[in-house]
């Protein structure tokens, strides 16, 4: 699967270390940065993941920040965007069960790297479920693009 990472200077660390395990399990990475711990400002690097999500360029995305929190806002802008802020493996397992997400935002500072990698994993290996979970979905992408 083609992965899109992306991080600000506060997910760095992290995101290099996501990007090894992407890389040890045949994922093909697409790192969109940041490239340091230099200070930079966390929607350039969201609209890039989330743009090549939602342009269908890669499958799924990761972003990387802080909380997660700044990443997530600016990734859901875009259409056909599910960004889920997950902070254990239940949120991990249940936003791609039940809400089909298709970017996955950390926060570095308030998760413990190993936690992230697993779920990271979790988030991967999961499948929607679709069903009466399709049903939601429709209706959140018929509330896109309204004026
Ligand atoms: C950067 O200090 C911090 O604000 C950012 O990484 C993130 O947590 C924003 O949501």
């Amino acid at each position: 699967m083609e992965i899109s990472i992306g991080c600000d200077h506060a997910g760095f660390d992290l995101k290099e270390k996501v990007k090894r395990l992407l890389e040890e399990t045949s994922h093909e990475v697409s790192d969109e940065g940041a490239f340091s711990e230099e200070s930079v400002d966390y929607p350039d690097f969201a609209a890039r993941v989330a743009r090549a999500v939602s342009e269908g360029t890669v499958e799924k995305g990761i972003l990387i920040c802080g909380t997660g929190i700044g990443m997530s806002i600016v990734a859901n802008k875009f259409e056909g965007v599910r960004a889920a802020l997950c902070h254990n493996l239940e949120t991990a397992q249940m936003s791609r069960l039940h809400n089909d997400s298709n970017v996955l935002a950390l926060g570095s500072r308030v998760l413990e790297p190993e936690v992230a990698l697993n779920i990271v994993r979790e988030w991967l290996q999961t499948d929607f479920d679709g069903g009466r979970h399709q049903r939601r979905l429709d209706k959140i992408k018929g509330l896109e693009n309204k004026d």
